[in-house]
């Protein structure tokens, strides 16, 4: 059964701490052993694959202004990790880069991912690459994409706008309903935290949501990125997140939702804490190059990338495992 809170409930939830909070969480986690009950978790390996960028958001350190080193993997050289990741027994792929809608750069994902899915065909390929145009997203999809992850940010258009002064709330809708009609496995996600977010912004998030059928949903820490237009400015709460995750969960048991490395960076063992309040997926950074990474600096240069060992940690932790094959399937 799939609850329904009112406002007044949800903001109450995301506030909550202590006792209340250990309740919220062991009630999400009920949902999720429902529907998962082989307690399985989701291993993704991301790829950056490039860190060109168009746009000019607040909180990114990697914006079209700043003035960091660019650069694009070679379809050879991400060949070559795949087949790395591949042998360690990772199925789901998660390939990441800056907004790039350049007819080039298109055809040259659209032929990796081609590459990729030849060669391994029960490897999940997952794309996270911004905003694009629905001729893109289709060729993209035809040639093998399987998910696609377009976080919405923020439900506030007027706080969107703020923090993404290239874009706008209404094109993003636009692009996750053309993900949904070309069907792609979508998800998308909040960050919490941003400067000038109210709580009711982020109550408004998780109805904003209900409102796709998605497959993946998460949310984030607001991370003051260094590099970014946002750097002295206060990270996001992480109990709030977690608050949130846990609600997410509770209400929409069957979705994938990630322990982001956020968590971690906003306090330690935050991602364990993650899996705690209901999430069953996580990202491995073994896939971009250790040379490349300090040129991806989504939130940070600094950021956390978490490695296999302590990814296999937290996850023995939360008493879950690593997915058979990979892709975790729901009980329904
Ligand atoms: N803090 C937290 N999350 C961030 N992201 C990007 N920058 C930050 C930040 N400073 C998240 C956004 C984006 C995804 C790729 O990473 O949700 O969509």
């Amino acid at each position: 059964m799939v609850e329904r809170f009112t406002e007044e409930m949800i903001r109450k939830k995301l506030l909550s701490r202590g006792e209340e909070q250990d309740r919220l969480f062991a009630s999400a986690r009920e949902k999720r052993e429902e529907r998962f009950p082989a307690r399985e978790v989701e291993v993704r390996s991301v790829i950056e694959i490039s860190n060109v960028c168009r746009q000019t958001c607040l909180y990114c350190g990697m914006n079209r202004r700043s003035k960091r080193k660019r650069y694009t993997i070679t379809r050879d050289d991400l060949l070559a990790i795949v087949s790395n990741i591949y042998s360690k027994g990772r199925r789901v792929l998660l390939l990441q880069s800056g907004e790039n809608d350049s007819r080039k750069y298109v055809d040259f994902i659209s032929s990796c991912v081609e590459a990729v899915k030849h060669q391994f065909p029960d490897l999940a390929v997952i794309l996270c690459m911004g905003n694009l145009k629905h001729a893109q997203y289709r060729q993209l999809r035809d040639s093998g994409a399987d998910r696609y992850i377009l976080k919405f940010e923020t439900s506030n258009p007027a706080l969107y706008k703020k923090i993404k002064p290239g874009d706008s709330l209404q094109q993003r809708v636009d692009c996750l309903n053309d993900l949904l009609e070309l069907r792609y496995q979508v998800g998308t996600g909040n960050m919490i935290g941003l400067p000038d977010q109210t709580l009711q912004d982020i109550v408004n998030d998780l109805s904003f949501m209900m409102n796709f059928k998605l497959t993946m949903m998460s949310s984030t820490v607001f991370i003051p990125g260094e590099d970014s237009g946002y750097r002295g400015e206060p990270a996001g709460d992480v109990d709030t997140v977690l608050n949130f995750m846990a609600l997410m969960r509770i209400m929409n048991p069957g979705l994938l939702i990630p322990a982001t490395s956020s968590l971690e960076k906003g306090r330690r063992g935050g991602q364990y804490e993650g899996l705690a309040a209901g999430a069953n997926a996580v990202t491995v950074h073994d896939g971009t190059p250790p040379e490349l990474k300090q040129h991806f600096p989504i939130y940070s240069a600094k950021r956390f990338t978490p490695d296999e060992d302590h990814i296999r940690e937290i996850v023995s932790r939360a008493e879950l495992k690593f997915a058979q094959n990979g892709v975790v399937r729901t009980a329904l």
